[in-house]
Order: C-alpha cells, then sequence, then structure tokens
C-alpha cells in the first residue's frame, strides 16, 4: 500500500515538473528586463538675471560682470587675469562691455579671451 502510494506521490511529482516545463516552454522567452534608457541632460535652464542682481557681486573675491547680454562669473578668474587688478576690478558687478572690447585702451581681447569668457557664463542679462 505505502508502495504504491510512493509510486503515485513520484509520478505527481514528476507530472507537475513537467507541467512548469511545458508552461515555460509554451510561455515563449522572458521580454527582456526594461533597461533605463540614458537620457542626455536637459540643457540648463536659462537663468535670466537682471542689472542688480549683477551688482549684488561687485568685489573681486564674488565678481560678476555683464558682457554682451551675457552674466559671467569671474571671481575665480580674476586673480588670473594678465591686467593689474586696478584695470579690471573696477568692473565687478557693472555693465563691461565696452570695457571687455577695448580692455580700457581701444585694443580689442583675443580669440582666445572670448573663448575663455563663454566659460564663465551664468545666464543671459535680462532686458
Ligand atoms: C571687462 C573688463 C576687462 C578689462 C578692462 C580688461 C583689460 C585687459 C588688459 C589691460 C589686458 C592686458 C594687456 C593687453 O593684453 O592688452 C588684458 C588681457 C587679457 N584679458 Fe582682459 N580685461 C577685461 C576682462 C576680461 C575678461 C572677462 C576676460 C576673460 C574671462 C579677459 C581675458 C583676458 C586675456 C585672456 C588676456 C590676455 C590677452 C588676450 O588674450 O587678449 N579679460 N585684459
Amino acid at each position: 500500500m505505502s508502495r504504491r502510494l510512493f509510486i503515485l506521490a513520484t509520478a505527481v511529482f514528476w507530472c507537475g515538473v513537467l507541467a512548469f516545463w511545458l508552461a515555460g516552454r509554451l510561455a515563449g522567452p522572458l521580454p527582456p528586463a526594461a533597461q533605463p534608457v540614458a537620457q542626455p541632460p536637459a540643457p540648463a535652464a536659462e537663468r535670466l538675471l537682471s542689472l542688480a542682481e549683477v551688482a549684488a557681486h561687485g568685489v573681486p573675491e564674488d565678481c560678476w560682470m555683464a558682457i554682451d547680454g551675457q552674466v559671467v562669473d569671474l571671481g575665480a578668474y580674476l586673480p588670473e587675469h594678465p591686467s593689474r587688478p586696478a584695470v579690471i576690478n573696477p568692473w565687478c558687478g557693472r555693465e563691461a562691455s565696452q570695457a571687455y572690447h577695448t580692455k580700457g585702451k581701444g585694443r580689442p581681447h583675443s580669440a582666445e579671451a572670448d573663448q575663455l569668457l563663454a566659460t564663465f557664463r551664468i545666464g543671459r542679462l535680462a532686458p
């Protein structure tokens, strides 16, 4: 009696295993796990800054300028600037397009200076 029971239980077990295997085959391959798609970084929102905000950063250690409609943060750059500090420092916190384009003596900055300037851009001057 117990031997018949054992055979029956074994048969039921293997039928179960077979059923699972068949179900897996019929269901087909699992869909690939959803991969997070790398998104390109969103362009930084254009920061509109007023001249009053620029003016609040008017010391060499915290120096913003408005140049050609762009606002640049030059705090880290001022110590590197090739002129005497007295030439550039007074322009902190101000609209400095003309000063930039003339260096205060009627000569424009180089193309390299223009490229450098762009790296300090933090926003656009509000109209
Ligand atoms: C806004 C007021 C500024 C004034 C009055 C000014 C003036 C000057 C002066 C007098 C010189 C040295 C002499 C010469 O090369 O003729 C100079 C050189 C230079 N300045 Fe300025 N500067 C100003 C802003 C800037 C800014 C914002 C940058 C860049 C972030 C910059 C980058 C340079 C560079 C790279 C040089 C070396 C020469 C060249 O590449 O043109 N300057 N600047």
